[in-house]
């Protein structure tokens, strides 16, 4: 008999079979959930499986890591309980007085982790312009430490080049993370272009079924850096539990459907309404007139999602209007889920957002396209 030809197979297929997971006790091709918050010793009295107790992490949730790690090509990732403990473990990794860059318009949650961080604990922050080229050159400095992107930026949709972003912070001896919660690995390969760490949150596409909050760290490198996440995670308890990692190995399997599905609605929607009479302005980065589309098109690969911006004419009033006269859009915050949502992110944001009044921003799910749109059309044509 001959050894079999090792088949080098395509993200698409290791995340629809979860890495071609088969029990080989029972034959089940969907992986099982180990819900054990303890993990009994051997003979020895050494560790069986790895695994030693439920807050340090479990079989489930190392399964779903490996499956984003396959897809997002990184040496290790770690799930945890949101996206926001993710990114709070991150920054918990730095020191007091340690100077950090961000775009001044990204996920509000973050800014205003860090804004708490500056005012408590002394970290030293400076927001840069994503729309200005130059913005994130002037930004950094001799003692930066760490520049946090997300492309495309939430709500405005701004693209950042992540490529050139690592060289900027690389050029100073800094790390470079991404926020790719917009921008997954179906499209974008955040490490692959120099990230050191690449952010989801796995609440979005990641699970894509609006059933679960999670979040995920992958490290480009196992080093030192990954070492103190595990640590940080363990000690605060913020770890993925057993059933959402289940919950999210479920969802991945159809991510690259969904994302493929998602960007050709979002895209048909752009197109519709660039030049409305209702509209303002359209904000995705699918659309050529978009003054980040080249860049988008160079490091989106698989399509540009399916969040967008709509400015609607008539102010903000029209725009809460427009919202609230949804029938098929549900009016609800998050993102990345099969359902579209419809959202005035003024309202959401709070007192330091710098985002247009009258900008509803849209997630665009994998319905009936033309359900969506003639929605949309019936719900602006009221508020006018
Ligand atoms: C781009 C982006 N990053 C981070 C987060 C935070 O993730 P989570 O809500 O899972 O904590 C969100 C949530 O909306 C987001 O949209």
């Amino acid at each position: 008999m001959t050894t079999p030809k090792q088949l080098r197979l395509s993200p698409a297929t290791r995340a629809a079979q979860a890495l071609h997971s088969l029990d080989e006790r029972t034959g089940a091709v969907v992986p099982g959930i180990e819900l054990s918050s303890t993990f009994a010793r051997d003979a020895d009295y050494g560790l069986r499986g790895g695994y030693v107790y439920g807050r340090y992490g479990g079989p489930t949730t190392s399964h779903a890591e490996a499956v984003v790690s396959s897809l997002a090509g990184a040496a290790e990732s770690l799930l945890f309980a949101s996206g926001m403990a993710a990114f709070v473990a991150l920054f918990e990794t730095l020191e007091s007085g340690d100077h950090v860059v961000l775009p001044q318009v990204m996920y509000h949650g973050g800014l205003d982790w860090v804004r708490r961080l500056e005012a408590k604990r002394g970290l030293r922050v400076t927001l840069f312009d994503a729309t200005d080229p130059d913005g994130l050159s002037r930004a950094v400095r001799g003692d930066t430490r760490l520049v946090w992107i997300e492309s495309p930026t939430n709500p405005s949709w701004d693209v950042i080049d992540v490529a050139a972003a690592a060289e900027v912070a690389h050029g100073v001896g800094a790390l470079l993370a991404v926020d790719c919660t917009v921008a997954p690995p179906v499209t974008m390969d955040a490490l692959a272009l120099g990230a050191d760490v690449a952010f989801q949150s796995a609440t979005k596409y990641l699970n894509g079924h609006s059933d679960l909050t999670g979040g995920v760290l992958s490290v480009a490198d196992a080093g030192a850096l990954f070492g103190e996440l595990q640590l940080v995670r363990k000690l605060q308890g913020s770890v993925m539990a057993p059933f959402d990692a289940w919950l999210l190995i479920r969802g991945m399997r159809t991510l690259y459907l969904r994302y493929e599905r998602a960007s050709a609605n979002a895209l048909a929607i752009a197109e519709h309404f660039d030049g409305h009479p209702a509209v303002e302005a359209v904000l995705y980065p699918g659309l050529p007139s978009h003054p980040g589309h080249g860049v988008a098109k160079r490091q989106m690969t698989g399509g540009f999602g399916g969040m967008l911006s709509l400015l609607v004419r008539g102010g903000e009033e029209a725009a809460r209007d427009a919202a609230r006269f949804c029938q098929v859009f549900f009016p609800a915050t998050s993102l990345g889920g099969v359902e579209s949502l419809i959202e005035h992110r003024k309202t959401v944001e709070g007192p330091y957002s710098l985002v247009a009044p009258n900008l509803l921003r849209l997630s665009v799910g994998i319905e009936d396209v033309s359900d969506l749109i003639a929605d949309l059309e019936q719900a602006l044509e009221r508020a006018q």
